[in-house]
C-alpha cells in the first residue's frame, strides 16, 4: 500500500489538513472524513450520475472522479458551506414545485442550480436542461426538476419566493414530508448513518453465471489487518435460503453447491474499514468447475436441459387465461392481425444502491436499517437466517433512494446482520454501482405471439397470446410477473373471446422480478402494436379504434372480472382527443397507447393495510404504517390523509415505518400502499377525530394509540373457478399521445391518467412525468444484454436511461374517476404512467416512417438515434 499523503484544502471555507491515501477520492474523502453528507455515491467511480457534484475553485465537478490530492490548496463548496438563506431558497423552491421525489439525486441538481444561476440569472428552459444533463434522475422525469430552478432563478432575481402550500387536506398540493432536508441532502439515506464503532462489509460475487463450488478459501482474507469477520456459508446458523414467495434463494452459496448467476454471494467479509473489507473480499480464493450456463428460455424447456434452481423445475410458472371460443372467433373475424413483440431486460438504475447497517442492541437484539420495499419481509428472512424469532430483531425503513420494484427481495440486509452477529459491533454493508446491476432483479424479457381479431366496424373479437419470460436464477416475484402480463394481456380493452398462455421460464441470467409496471408493460406493448394493425385493416385511426374497443363499467377485463366502477378510460381518451387530432392535422406523426394497470396485487391473495396513530407527549402523533416510501410521496399522502380527518395541521403527524408495532402489510408494489395504507389511516384516523371531539386538546389523549387495519380477500385467483371474478380491488386507467417532430424526434407527450382522486395533485403529475421518462427509455434506448450471463455493462451512460435535454414536453391531466375502494376514492398511479408508453411511441414511429416495430428498445429508429445516451460499446443487437 502507498503511503498516505498529506492534502490541504479549503472545505467550505475551512482548512483541512488530511492524510489520504493516494487513490482516495475527493468524494470519499468528503463523506468518511469531513461527514459532508449533500455529496451522494450513485456511481463512483464512474462519474456518471452527478450526484456526488461539488464546486472546486467555483468549478462544477463530480468529486468521485477527482482524485483528493487534486484539491491540494483548492476551495471545495458543497450545500452545506452555502449561507443559511441560500440554502433556504433551494429548499424552498425544490419543494414548492415538487422537484424531488427519492431525494437522492437532488443535492447534486440544486448544486449545479446554484452554479448556472450564479452565471446566468434569467436561463431559459433549454438552458436550464443543458446545465443539468450531466445528472441522473430516476424518479421526476426532469419536468419539475427544471421547474424548481425556474423558481428558484425567479426568486434570486427578486421577483418574489414560490408559496408552499401547508394546509395539507385531501386535494391540496402539500409539500412533500422533509421535502427541503432532502433536497440539501441533509435526510440521511442508509449510507449515510454512522454507529460508533461501526465495521464495514464487503461481499464477494460469482463471476460465473453457473458453476459449481469446490473450495471456499478465506485463509488470505482472514489474515489481514483490519478484518475482523469473514462469513460463508459454514458460519449461517439458521436456513441460508430465502426469497419473496420460494425459499430458493441461499444468502451465500456453499462449498459443493452451483452458482446459479453472477450475483451469487459466495463470502462477506467485515473489517474496520471499507478499503480493507474490499481488499479482504478480492483475497477470497474460490476455485470453480465452470459449467455451461442456461441462458435462453427456450433451451431451458428442453428435456436435457440442466435444472437451473435445485428447488424448482425450470419452467418456475404457467399462467392460463381462457374466456370463450378462441378459434371459432378467429375464423370468424373480419380482420385479423398476428405478429412477434419481444421486449428487453432493463436495469431499475435507482439512484441509490443498496446499503444495509445491522446494529446489536443492548437488550440483545439487533437492529437493521433497511432500505428494502417491505420491512416485515425482510424481518422474517434475516431472522429466518440468523435462526432466531422475528422479534429478536428491530427493522426500520430508512426511505430509500428509489427503488421501483427492485428493492423488493433482499440484497445484503442477511450478511449484513450475520456480520454483526458474528463480531457484535455495527456493521454497515454499501454496494458499488457493479455489485448493484450484479445482485438485485432486473425487468423480464418477454417473447410474445399475438393473434388478434376484430369486425369489419373494429370491435375486437378474439386475442389469442403466447408469452415465455426469462425469470433468470431465482423465482423473486417472476411467477406473478408473468401472471400480471397475461391478466393485462388484452390491455384495457372489450375482448369477447380470449386465450392467453404466459410462462416464467428459469435460466442462469440475472434473476427478473418486480419493476415498475410488472408485466402489464410487455402485454401492452404487444397489444397495442396488434391495435394499431388492426386500425389499418379497417380503415380506422388509432384514437377511433380505441375508443371502440375501450373497456366501460359493465365491461369484462383479460380475466373475466366485470368492471362496476370506476373506470375512467374513456374520459382519458377524450382528454387527449385535440392533441392527437391537432397533430394528425398538422402533418405530425403521431401515435397512441392506452393502459390498464391493477391497484392491489389481487389474485386471491389477501392484503392488509395496518396503520397506528400513536399520540405523543410533545403534541405530535407518530403515524406508523407498514408500507414504504420509495420516492413516491407515500408518507406526504397519508399526512394529508390523516390531516383531512382530523382536522389538524399536517406538521403533527410524524409518519415512521419499522417493526414497533406488527404492522407487516407485505410489500410495497402493485400500485398499493396509497390504496390500502390509506384506508387503514383514514381508519385510524376517524377514531382519534372522534376522542378529539371529546376534549380540549391533543395533549390530553397522550400515549393513546389508534389502530387502523384493513384485509383485502376478496379477490379471485387465476383458474379458481369462482362464479364472480374479481382478480384486483381497483385499476387505474389512461391514455397517451405521443406526438413526433419533424426529423422523427418525440416531441411531446400528452398523458391523461384515471387516478380515482388525486390526493395530492402535484404528486401525482410527478409519478406521472417520471413514469414517462422511464417508459421512453424502456420504449427507445434502455437494455441490458447479458452475454454469458453476465451484464454487458455497467457504465450509467450505456444503460440508456434518458438525460434532461432528452425529454420532450409532457403534458399530463388527472382525470379523477372516483373508486369507492380507495381512501377518498384514490387508486393507485405509480406504476400505470409507462404502461401505454412504448406502444404510443411504436405508433409514432410507424407513421413517421412506415416502419413497425416489434422489438424494444426501438434503437433503430430516428427518436433513439437523437437521444443523447451512451451505447455499449461492442453490443451489436
Ligand atoms: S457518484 Fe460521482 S458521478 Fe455518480
Ligand atoms: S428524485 Fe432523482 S433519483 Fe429519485
Amino acid at each position: 500500500m502507498a503511503p498516505k499523503q498529506l492534502v490541504e484544502f479549503s472545505l467550505n471555507g475551512r482548512w483541512q489538513s488530511l492524510a489520504v491515501p493516494p487513490e482516495e477520492s475527493l468524494l470519499e474523502t468528503l463523506r468518511n472524513r469531513c461527514r459532508i453528507l449533500s455529496t451522494k455515491d450513485g456511481c463512483q467511480p464512474q462519474g456518471q450520475c452527478g450526484c456526488c457534484l461539488a464546486l472546486i475553485d467555483g468549478l462544477p465537478k463530480v468529486s468521485c472522479a477527482v482524485p483528493t490530492h487534486r484539491v491540494q490548496d483548492k476551495e471545495v463548496l458543497t450545500l452545506e458551506g452555502l449561507p443559511e438563506e441560500e440554502r433556504r431558497l433551494i429548499g424552498r423552491c425544490f419543494v414548492a414545485a415538487a422537484g424531488l421525489q427519492c431525494g437522492y439525486c437532488i443535492p447534486g441538481f440544486a448544486l449545479q442550480a446554484k452554479n448556472l444561476l450564479d452565471r446566468n440569472p434569467n436561463p431559459s428552459r433549454d438552458e436550464i436542461a443543458r446545465a443539468i444533463n450531466g445528472h441522473l434522475c430516476r424518479c421526476t422525469g426532469y419536468v419539475k426538476i427544471i421547474d424548481a430552478v425556474e423558481l428558484l432563478a425567479a426568486a434570486r432575481r427578486g421577483e418574489g419566493e414560490p408559496e408552499l402550500d401547508w394546509t395539507g387536506g385531501v386535494g391540496s398540493s402539500l409539500a412533500r414530508y422533509q421535502g427541503t432536508a432532502m433536497t440539501l441532502g441533509d435526510r440521511p439515506f442508509v449510507d449515510d448513518l454512522q454507529r460508533p464503532d461501526m465495521l464495514h462489509g464487503a461481499v464477494v460475487l460469482s463471476p460465473h453465471a453457473r458453476a459449481r463450488v469446490e473450495r471456499i478459501d478465506t485463509s488470505a482474507a482472514q489474515a489481514l489487518p483490519g478484518v475482523v469477520a469473514v462469513a460463508t456459508a459454514k458460519e449461517v446458523p439458521g436456513d441460508r435460503w430465502v426469497g419473496l414467495l420460494y425459499d430458493d434463494w441461499p444468502v451465500f452459496v456453499a462449498e459443493g453447491e452451483e452458482v446459479r448467476c453472477v450475483g451469487d454471494v459466495l463470502a462477506a467479509v467485515a473489517a474496520e474499514d471499507e478499503a480493507t473489507a474490499r481488499r479482504a473480499a478480492r483475497l477470497v480464493k474460490v476455485d470453480y468447475e465452470v459449467l455451461e450456463p442456461v441462458l435462453e428460455p427456450v433451451w431451458a424447456l428442453e428435456r436435457d436441459a440442466p435444472q437451473v434452481n435445485p428447488r424448482h423445475e425450470n419452467l418456475l410458472s404457467e399462467t392460463v387465461v381462457e374466456r370463450g371460443d378462441v378459434e371459432a372467433a378467429l375464423a370468424a373475424s373480419a380482420h385479423t392481425v398476428s405478429g412477434t413483440w419481444r421486449t428487453q431486460r432493463i436495469e431499475h438504475l435507482y439512484l441509490e444502491p443498496e446499503s444495509a447497517l445491522a446494529e446489536p442492541l443492548a437488550d440483545g437484539r439487533l437492529k437493521l436499517y433497511s432500505q428494502g420495499q417491505g420491512i416485515f419481509d425482510d424481518r422474517r428472512q434475516v431472522a429466518s437466517v440468523l435462526g432466531v424469532a422475528p422479534q429478536q430483531l428491530h427493522v426500520e425503513l430508512v426511505p430509500n433512494g428509489g427503488a421501483f420494484g427492485g428493492k423488493e427481495d433482499m440484497s445484503i440486509q442477511a450478511q449484513t446482520a450475520l456480520l454483526a452477529r458474528m463480531t457484535g459491533r455495527p456493521v454497515k454493508i454499501a454496494l458499488n454501482r457493479e455489485e448493484s446491476i450484479r445482485l438485485h432483479p432486473k425487468r423480464h424479457p418477454i417473447t410474445m405471439r399475438y393473434k388478434v381479431g376484430c369486425d369489419a366496424e373494429g370491435r375486437l373479437t378474439a386475442v389469442e397470446a403466447d408469452m415465455i419470460g426469462d425469470t433468470g436464477a431465482y423465482a423473486s416475484v417472476g411467477s406473478k410477473v408473468l401472471e400480471r402480463a397475461a391478466g393485462h394481456g388484452c390491455g384495457p380493452y372489450r375482448v369477447p373471446n380470449v386465450s392467453v398462455v404466459a410462462r416464467a421460464v428459469m435460466t442462469n441470467n440475472p434473476p427478473c422480478g418486480a419493476m415498475r409496471g410488472f408485466g402489464a408493460n410487455q402485454a401492452h406493448f404487444a397489444m397495442e402494436g396488434a391495435l394499431d394493425l388492426l386500425a389499418a385493416e379497417v380503415g380506422l385511426d388509432g384514437w377511433e379504434m380505441r375508443w371502440r374497443n375501450a373497456l366501460e363499467v359493465g365491461d369484462a377485463t383479460t380475466t373475466g372480472q366485470i368492471l362496476e366502477k370506476s373506470v375512467g378510460l374513456k374520459q382519458c381518451l377524450l382528454e387527449v382527443k385535440e392533441a392527437y387530432f391537432e397533430a394528425m392535422n398538422s402533418g405530425r406523426a403521431v401515435g397512441i397507447g392506452c393502459g390498464i394497470k391493477n391497484s392491489g396485487i389481487g389474485n386471491g391473495a389477501q392484503e392488509w393495510g395496518r396503520a397506528r396513530l400513536v399520540v405523543e407527549e410533545d403534541g405530535t402523533v407518530s403515524l406508523f404504517n407498514g408500507y414504504t416510501e420509495m420516492g413516491q410521496g407515500l408518507l406526504t399522502v397519508l399526512v394529508q390523509i390523516a390531516t383531512e380527518v382530523t382536522g389538524l395541521p399536517p406538521s403533527t403527524f410524524n409518519p415512521q415505518v419499522d417493526s414497533t408495532f406488527e404492522l407487516d402489510c407485505g410489500q410495497t408494489t402493485g400500485s398499493r400502499a396509497t390504496l390500502f395504507g390509506g384506508l387503514a389511516v383514514e381508519k385510524a384516523a376517524k377514531g382519534l377525530a372522534s376522542d378529539l371531539s371529546e376534549v380540549r386538546s391533543l395533549r390530553e389523549l397522550v400515549g393513546n394509540i389508534y389502530k387502523g387495519e384493513v384485509l383485502i380477500d376478496d379477490t379471485t385467483a387465476p383458474g379458481a373457478g369462482s362464479d364472480r371474478i374479481k382478480t384486483h380491488t381497483a385499476y387505474g386507467f389512461a391514455a397517451q399521445v405521443c406526438i413526433l417532430d419533424a426529423e422523427g424526434r418525440v416531441e411531446r407527450v400528452v398523458a391523461a391518467h384515471d387516478v380515482g382522486k388525486a390526493i395530492n395533485p402535484a404528486l401525482c403529475e410527478g409519478q406521472v412525468e417520471g413514469s414517462v421518462h422511464m417508459g421512453l427509455g424502456y420504449a427507445l434506448t434502455e437494455e441490458l444484454p447479458c452475454p454469458n450471463g453476465m451484464p454487458a455493462t455497467f457504465k450509467l451512460r450505456e444503460l440508456g436511461v434518458l438525460r434532461a435535454r432528452d425529454m420532450p414536453q409532457v403534458d399530463v391531466l388527472l382525470v379523477e374517476e372516483h373508486e369507492p375502494e380507495g381512501p377518498f376514492g384514490a387508486k393507485g398511479v405509480g406504476e400505470i404512467g409507462l404502461v401505454p408508453t412504448a406502444g404510443a411511441v411504436a405508433g409514432a414511429l410507424a407513421t413517421f416512417d412506415g416502419i413497425r416495430r416489434y422489438r424494444l428498445p426501438m434503437k433503430d429508429s430516428p427518436a433513439a438515434r437523437a437521444m443523447s445516451v451512451g451505447k455499449i460499446r461492442g453490443n451489436p443487437s
